[in-house]
Order: structure tokens, then C-alpha cells, then sequence
């Protein structure tokens, strides 16, 4: 099963719209390389804004931390992955290809039909050298998970926060992973953003909270309009669990090319501060006063990726409609999501319109992200601000001059309603936060 839209569609949006552009595109671009443009950031930032204000700001049991991508090599060799962060790999003798073994099901190229090697072992992580002396001794990898600077920060955040446990620890920040095969636009990069919790719990309560966890991370995209017949949660086979989980679930998306990962939520064990405790020599336990216990805490990791939600978010929300006869192509975006939450548009670009729309424009931008636009008819103003996902477009006629007021238009219904200038930005925060749009006592205004 696949989901109704194709992918070419929505790269095609991205790159009209400004969603997302191949990066370095002017030299050729750069294999699995993205740039975000103006709408593209103004989305990622909601995606995380919206998982910061869930995970962090709303709980008072999960604080935040921002480390650094390049660290102590041996927390490497501690974690894994120097070890064990590996994906078969073989080559085409004829075309050279590189494939992961598991994505190939004959013992042909898929590109060439050339033979292939035998599989070999090859390690996701970029190294790159720090300091002037290029020699072994300076070797470093660039962070292929955000979790490992949580797990070696624990004590600081126990003693910092004063909270006992459960408690969190909440990571966004940039990840890097030399994958063998990226693909499906930005699905799998090599360069992509986690956003990742860490919650530290005493180990027989692991049970209870693993199960909360993929409760929570199910719901919030649900919560954020991903409609749930898309979604599914899968758990994943004893054979399939990385070195460090006990248990893991992964919460899937009906992408266009089928059911895929888009957030694994794990119950690590005890691993990663035993390692860590081991490795560094520094005693990771944790006293917990209520039992008079020493334990080093399990942890239980929901791990989620910026992009993947991003791509999921818009492939969810794209719908091609037929308005009037014509298509029309809208991202029905939760309003938080949505890049621009108030389009201002004059009727026309006519000189006696522009001051009072730039006066609502200069008004509203300081409490919402807008956009102005007076260029080509209001139809197609609309369609553009349709398929970026715009809520609400505010337009300014000749009536406005006499009566003070303005239409305001509904993303998904095409509703229209007319408000006092004075009650304009009230009423696009109530809408903004869900108020319904109650067409005829607004119609019925404008009749006065
Ligand atoms: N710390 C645990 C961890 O990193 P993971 O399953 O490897 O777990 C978690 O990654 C999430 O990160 C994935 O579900 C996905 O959303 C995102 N992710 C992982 N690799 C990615 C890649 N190469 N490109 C884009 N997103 C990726």
C-alpha cells in the first residue's frame, strides 16, 4: 500500500514554493544535500517549536541541553557505534554502485545487473581530523545521534534541574550519517536534524514509561493533523534491534513509497550509562532517596527526525481539489505548522488601497508571520497562498476605506467574513487557535 500522492509532486511544490531546493544547485547539486528556502525554515522551525513546547515547556519532569556535534572519540567507542554503527555493504563489480546489502534481494547490480562483492561492514560515521597535525591521533566523528551527549551530561542535568526521577533530558540539534543509499527526496540524508528525549527512569518502572512514550509520540502527530489512517506503530523483530535496545517501537507513515520510520521510540536498558561509566570511570549511578537505592537508571529514547516529520507533515496535508472548475492545490497544514499564518492582500496594487493594507501589514507582522502580495489577480494570490499552506488571507477592497473593515478568507472551507480593522487581529488569533469560522454572524455584520 502506498499514500495517493506521488513524491514528484511534492518536490515539485517544495522547489516552486520554497519549501526545499537541491543544495549547491548552481555547481550540480550535492548527492542527498538540501537547502530549506523561506517557507522551508519557517516550517522546520514550527515542527520544532511545536515538539520543544510538547516535550519540554509543557512538562516539568524534562529539561533541555544543547551539546557539541564533534566530541571525545571514546564516547564512540563507549556508545557502539565504532563498532557496531554499520550496515552491510556490496559494490557492483561492473558500474561500481554501492548498495546496502539488505536493499538488494538477488546477487545482481539493480542498476547494471553487473555482480556484486560480498557484503563488507562499512561505518556510517564521518571522521574528519581536528587540529593542525593531521595524524591518526586527531581523529574525530562527526555526532551520528544527538543521544550521546545527553547520556554523558546526566549528572549535570540531575544536579543542575534538582529533580528526581523520572526525568528527561531534550535535544534538537544536527546529526550526521554517511548512508550507503539516501533517497526519497529528503527521507534519508546525510545531514539531517534530530530531535531526541532522553528519560532517565528507575529500571523497573522502564515498562510502564517505554509504554507511555509511544503512546505520546503516536498522538502528537495526530495531534498535529496527521490523520491516523496513516500512522501505524510497528515493533521491531529480535533480530532487528539495534545493539543498545531492549525493546523498541517505531512509530510508521504511509509515505508515497509505503510504510516507513518516521520516529523510534526505545527502551534502552541500562547500556548507554554503563558504557559510559565504564569507559570514563566516573560512577553514573543514581541515589535514589525514597528506597535508599544506588541504580544506573534505564532510559527510554523517542527519537525523531526534523526532516522526516517535515516531509511527512506536507505529503499529509497536500490535497488537489476542483474549486469552480478548477484545481486547486492546497496543504491543508495545522495552523501551527503552516510557514505564513496571515497573507495581506490589497484588492489591487491601486494607490488609494496601499497605505491602509501596508498599515494592517506593519499592524499584523508583529504578532504573526505574514506576507504581503499585490501582485497578478486576487485569484491567484489566493492559489499561491493555497499551496503554502496559508490559513487565512486578509483583503483590503475600496469598501474598506468607507466601512473600516476587512474580508478575511478561510484556507479550507473558501469562507469569507468581514471584520472591523479594529477587531482584525483578536479575531485571526481566536481562528489561529482553533475558533470556528462562524460565516453568518460575520456576514451579518457586514450587512449593517
Ligand atoms: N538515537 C536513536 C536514533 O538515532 P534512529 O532510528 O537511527 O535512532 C531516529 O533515528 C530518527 O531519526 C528516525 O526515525 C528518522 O526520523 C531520523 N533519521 C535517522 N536517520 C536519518 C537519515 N539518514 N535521514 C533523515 N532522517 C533520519
Amino acid at each position: 500500500m502506498t499514500s495517493n500522492v506521488n513524491m514528484e509532486k511534492i518536490v515539485s511544490l517544495c522547489k516552486r514554493r520554497g519549501f526545499v531546493f537541491p543544495s549547491s544547485e548552481i555547481y550540480g547539486g550535492l548527492a542527498s544535500c538540501w537547502d530549506y528556502g523561506p517557507m522551508g525554515v519557517e516550517l522546520k522551525r514550527n515542527i520544532k517549536d511545536a515538539w520543544w513546547r510538547t516535550i519540554v515547556q509543557q512538562r516539568e519532569d524534562v529539561v533541555g541541553l544543547e551539546t557539541s556535534i564533534m566530541m571525545h572519540p571514546k564516547i564512540w567507542e563507549a556508545s557502539g557505534h565504532i563498532a557496531s554503527f554499520t550496515d552491510p555493504l556490496v559494490e557492483c563489480k561492473s558500474c561500481h554502485l554501492r548498495w546496502r546489502a539488505t536493499e538488494v534481494d538477488r546477487d545482481r547490480c539493480p542498476k547494471c545487473g553487473g555482480e556484486l562483492t560480498e557484503p563488507r561492514m562499512f561505518n556510517l560515521m564521518f571522521k574528519t581530523l581536528m587540529g593542525p597535525v593531521e595524524d591518526e591521533a586527531g581523529t574525530i566523528y562527526l555526532r551520528p545521534e544527538t543521544a550521546q551527549g545527553m547520556f554523558v551530561n546526566f549528572d549535570n542535568a540531575v544536579t543542575i534541574s534538582r529533580r528526581k526521577l523520572p526525568l528527561g533530558i531534550a535535544q534538537i540539534g544536527k546529526s550526521f550519517r554517511n548512508e550507503i543509499t539516501p533517497g526519497n527526496f529528503i527521507f534519508r540524508t546525510r545531514e539531517f536534524e534530530h530531535m531526541e528525549l532522553e528519560y532517565f527512569v528507575k529500571p523497573d518502572t522502564a515498562k510502564y514509561w517505554f509504554d507511555y512514550w509511544v503512546k505520546e509520540r503516536f498522538n502528537w502527530y495526530t495531534n498535529l493533523g496527521i490523520r491516523k489512517e496513516n500512522l501505524r506503530l510497528r515493533q521491531h523483530g529480535k533480530g532487528e534491534l539495534a545493539h543498545y535496545a531492549e525493546d523498541c517501537y517505531d512509530v510508521e507513515y504511509l509515505f508515497p513509497m509505503g510504510w516507513s520510520e518516521l520516529e523510534g521510540i526505545a527502551n534502552r536498558g541500562d547500556y548507554d550509562l554503563s558504557q559510559h561509566a565504564e569507559y570514563s570511570g566516573r560512577d553514573l549511578s543514581y541515589y535514589d532517596d525514597e528506597s535508599g537505592q544506588h541504580y544506573i537508571p534505564y532510559i527510554i529514547e523517542p527519537s525523531a527526525g526534523v526532516e522526516r516529520s517535515f516531509l511527512a507533515f506536507i505529503i499529509d496535508a497536500y490535497r488537489e481539489e476542483m474549486v469552480e472548475g478548477e484545481k486547486r492545490v492546497v496543504l491543508r497544514l495545522c495552523p501551527s505548522l503552516a510557514p505564513i499564518k496571515v497573507a495581506v492582500l490589497p484588492l489591487s496594487r491601486n494607490e488609494k488601497l496601499t497605505p491602509l493594507a501596508r498599515e494592517i501589514h506593519k499592524q499584523l507582522r508583529s504578532n504573526f508571520m505574514t506576507w504581503y502580495d499585490d501582485s497578478q489577480s486576487i485569484g491567484r494570490r489566493y492559489r499561491r497562498q493555497d499551496e503554502i499552506g496559508t490559513p487565512f488571507c486578509v483583503t483590503i477592497d475600496f469598501e474598506s476605506l468607507e466601512d473600516h473593515q476587512v474580508t478575511i478568507r478561510d484556507r479550507d472551507s473558501l469562507a469569507q467574513i468581514r471584520v472591523p480593522i479594529g477587531e482584525l487581529e483578536k479575531t485571526l488569533r481566536a481562528k489561529l487557535n482553533g475558533e470556528p469560522f462562524d460565516v453568518s454572524s460575520l456576514w451579518a455584520t457586514r450587512q449593517k
